[in-house]
This record gives structure tokens, sequence and C-alpha cells, in this order.
């Protein structure tokens, strides 16, 4: 598939986390037309004015939007961060109540008005969302799919450069599972440049020993929890993830992001919606199969499988 001519994402809900989702996409100059839906009106227009006043910095992309579904019309991505929002203290999981309800009604709507998109689910939590809204919807999960461990994966790989002095983006390592508690890093396949991770050695910068690797998991598992417990919601840089994964769909970029598809016999996992490494590009997201696991880390990913299975089907279908 070519990459797209006046290419069009559209943010679904404008609260802390869309609204920066769309000024993300504003000043990356992630499309050419950036549209904010929100049913509530007041607010959806507030935001939409407050970034169009902001154009004359931001290149050539337009902002519009409003409280009509008329704005979703014509996008190539949809990105959805519409419903409630977590609290301190809580977990993603819980969330799942309120939030399959506002899904239910909106996801028809939403593929309706943007039948050839490609939808990316923010909103939390957003595996189970996912599959729920795979299942009821029969779009194909390449199409429909998290963002999942792709912000996850930015806060492992920054703790990462600053233990050992090398550049984020030169760093080969991915948080996969669930976007939440039962989360882990893929150490086994973890590399620094070219070096594995546990044998790069840098003047000045301890060695990452396997206490180290337990310590950096755990610093990303708590890290939206901190953010949380300190400004109520966390914001940057899930706008940055979100906008970094429709650039790779409307470039057609084949970029490697463990984005969260409802998987189809991965290692053996059907049916659950889990972040792995995946290929995204203009048709969407496709789990790179042949990612290796250890048997420790296959153990922590159907952990990860049977907690996001068990939240599943304890909702009416
Ligand atoms: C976070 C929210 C987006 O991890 O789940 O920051």
């Amino acid at each position: 598939m070519a990459v797209i001519e006046n290419s069009k994402i559209t943010v679904v809900g404008a609260g802390s986390v869309g609204s920066s989702v769309a000024y993300a996409a504003l000043i990356r100059g992630a499309a050419r037309t950036v549209a904010l839906y929100d049913i509530n009106a007041p607010r959806a227009e507030a935001e939409v004015l407050d970034l169009a006043h902001g154009t004359m910095f931001t290149g050539s992309s337009s902002i519009i939007g409003g409280a009509d579904l008329s704005a979703v019309e014509g996008s190539h991505v949809v990105i959805v961060t519409a419903g409630a929002k977590q609290n301190p203290g809580q977990t993603r999981l819980e969330l799942i109540g309120t939030n399959a309800r506002i899904f239910d009604t909106m996801i028809p709507q939403l593929v309706e008005a943007a039948p050839n998109a490609v939808f990316v689910i923010v909103t939390n939590p957003c595996d189970v969302l996912t599959m729920r809204a795979v299942r009821r919807t029969g779009l194909a999960p390449e199409r429909l799919f998290a963002s999942g461990t792709v912000l996850d994966t930015s806060r492992l790989r920054w703790l990462l450069a600053a233990r050992t002095g090398v550049a984020a983006r030169s760093i080969h390592a991915h948080i996969v599972g669930e976007h939440g508690d039962t989360e882990f890093a893929l150490w086994s396949s973890a590399t620094i440049g070219p070096v594995a991770l546990q044998d790069w050695r840098r003047p000045g910068h301890e060695p990452i020993t396997r206490a180290h690797m337990q310590e950096l998991t755990d610093d990303v598992r708590n890290a939206a929890y901190r953010v949380i417990e300190g400004k109520g919601a966390t914001n940057y840089a899930i706008g940055l993830s979100a906008v970094r994964i429709a650039e790779a769909v409307l470039r057609d970029e084949n970029a490697v992001l463990p984005v969260s598809t409802v998987l189809d016999d991965f290692h053996g996992i059907s049916g659950v919606a889990l972040s792995v490494p995946s290929i995204v590009n203009a048709s969407g997201a496709f789990p790179v199969r042949e990612t290796p696991f250890d048997a420790e880390e296959l153990e922590l990913l159907r952990s990860s499988a049977e907690a996001l299975r068990e939240v599943d089907a304890s909702l009416p279908e």
C-alpha cells in the first residue's frame, strides 16, 4: 500500500490524553488533517480552538472537530482515548465496566463513520477493550489494536539510556504482555546497539545485572501510578506514543512496535490481545511470530493472557 496523501488522524475523546494526542500529532506534522471528536461539544470545540490558535507554529497540518460524528469521516487512523480514567491507586483493569459500556455504543459508530480506517485503542484497559471491540465489530485484528506497551517500552528505554549512557533509540528492548500490572521485559533478546544487554560495558556505567533488570521492570510497571499520584493523569508520553503508531500506519513504515493485537496462535496463545513486537504499516499491525521468548518469558506471557482472559470473561457479552 502506498503512503497516504492528504492523511487524516481523528482523535476520539478530548480529555487530557486525547488533546495531548492531537497536540503531538500537530507538532510532529503527523497528518495533513487532525480531527478531535468528543460528545462533549463545549470541551471539544474549546480544545480545537486552543490547538488551532497555535497552527502558525506547527506547519501545514490543520485541526478540526467538535461533537459531530462527521468529524471522524475520511480518517485513515482513528485513535480512541474516550472513557473513564484511572484514579490514584486504581488499576487499569478496574475501569473495564464503565469503559466497556462506552465502547459497546461508540465503536460501531466510529467504524461506520470511518469504515476504512485503522483503529488504535488507547482507552484503558486497552487490551481487554480491544478484544471486545474486535469480537463485536468483526474487524480483522490487524485493523483494530491497542497502543499497548509502546509507551511502557519507551519508559524502559529511557531508564536504560540513563543507566547505560546510550541513546534510547539505540536500545532494542521491549516491554510486552498486558499494558498493566502483568507486563514484563523481553530481557533475553534485549540489545544495546549490536551487543546483548548483559554484555554491555561502558566506563562510568555499571553493567546491567539481574537485580537491575527486576528493578527496571518494577519501575516501568509503576510508572503510570507515580505520575497519576502526582498530577492525576498521564498524558504527554501516551500522546507521543499514540502518534508514533499512527505515523507508522500513515507512512506505511513496516516499523516494529509492541502494539497489542488479538493474537492467533502466537506461541500457542489465541483470542487474547497482548502486546508483542509487531510490524506496523498501512494495513495495520502484524505480530512478529519469530520473536524469541525464553521459558520464563513464555510463562509470563501466559500469565498476562490469563489475567486478561479472566477480566474479559467477567463481562456480559
Ligand atoms: C499510562 C496510561 C496511558 O500508562 O495507561 O500512562
